[in-house]
């Protein structure tokens, strides 16, 4: 019995020597230390020994117990100390490594733009008002004093659905919408997409954007209108720019002008940009004509207005120098990227 007890001691270490995983290790404790295990099925047999051999064996096998128990502890500090090496060595991160690049979003130049002039308008007390894109005839013309066999109708080359559903020429149909659902006093802007069936080519495209202006109270005049532009064009374009007045026609102003801005590139000069003019148009603009005010169930004995009508795309190409307004739909990364 002496020698099996070496014996299992021995094996077992050699055993556990060799063990190289956790589980493993933790079938060989059982093999060797459990309820059936080796040493138990040893230690049974001590019944058969004499009353003086019990004694010195069964010391004998608390040690040997005690030397497996022993191993086993070690070994598994040690394997999970290896492990744990294993784990952070797999898991180490080189600091000086490149790290990878991520491509940040940019606004687009004309939401730049557009969100700078949305600015402007806010802060004069303006609310941003939308409209829907596919229109009815009669808030793109109608209301706004065109009626079917108006003249001016054929400068908007637009963009029929049905005989009454259109893409909007113009924002100005938001005026009308406007005019309808609030009473005044009525201060809004509403940018967004218009539509006209022009050939594309560098300087147009069939889809463009505009940012119409409307307000309507009482004893609005033409100089509320001058000082509204003025204050519009100054907060885009600087402290010191200048803006004329020329007289023009819109059926649904009356007065009616077409508002040049001075050129800042020549200051009235006449260059490059400006085409040797020294100003540059941006805006149609105009005193709500008395019919409109009437289309919507507005007295024009009792209110008046002005609206205005701005041209995002030309805005923004002086702006930032962009000569092709192809630029702006093309969604080529190289352009986007530069703003
Ligand atoms: N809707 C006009 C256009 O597209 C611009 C405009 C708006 C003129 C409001 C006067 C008043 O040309």
């Amino acid at each position: 019995m002496r020698d099996a007890l070496e014996q299992i001691k021995n094996t077992a270490i050699e055993k556990l020597e060799a063990c190289g995983d956790l589980k493993a290790l933790d079938e060989l404790k059982v093999k060797y230390l459990g309820k059936k295990g080796e040493l138990t099925a040893i230690l049974k047999q001590m019944g058969k020994l004499s009353p003086e051999e019990r004694p010195v064996i069964g010391q004998l096998a608390n040690e040997v117990r005690a030397k497996i128990e022993e191993e086993v502890s070690r070994r598994i500090a040690q394997l999970k100390e290896k492990q744990l090496a294993a784990q952070l060595a797999a898991e180490k991160i080189d600091v000086t490594m490149p790290g990878k690049k991520f491509d940040i979003g940019k606004k687009h130049p004309l939401t730049i733009v557009m969100d700078e002039i949305k600015e402007i308008f806010l802060g004069m007390g303006f609310d941003v008002v939308s409209g829907p894109e596919v229109e009815l005839d009669y808030y793109n013309f109608e209301a706004l004093n065109l009626p079917k066999d108006h003249p001016a109708r054929d400068t908007q080359d637009t963009f029929y659905i049905t005989e009454n559903t259109l893409l909007r020429t113009q924002t100005s149909p938001v005026q009308i919408r406007t005019m309808e659902k609030r009473k005044p006093p009525i201060r809004i802007i509403s940018p967004g997409r218009v539509y006209r069936s022009d050939a594309l080519d560098a300087t147009h495209s069939p889809v463009f954007h505009q940012i119409e202006g409307l307000v309507v109270d009482k004893g609005v005049t033409m100089s509320d209108l001058k000082g509204t532009l003025e204050m519009f064009i100054k907060g885009l374009y600087g402290e010191d720019s200048k803006i004329r007045f020329r007289p023009h026609h819109f059926p649904f102003t009356e007065p009616s002008a077409e508002i040049d801005v001075m050129c800042f590139n020549c200051h009235g000069e006449g260059c490059r940009l400006c085409k040797g003019e020294g100003w540059i148009e941006v805006l149609g603009a105009g005193m709500v004509h008395p019919k409109v005010l009437l289309n919507c169930g507005i007295d024009p004995e009792e209110y008046s207005g002005f609206a205005f009508g701005v041209g995002l795309e030309r805005v923004v190409m002086r702006r930032f120098g962009i000569d092709d307004i192809r630029m702006f739909f093309e969604n080529d990364m190289r352009f986007l990227e530069q703003f």
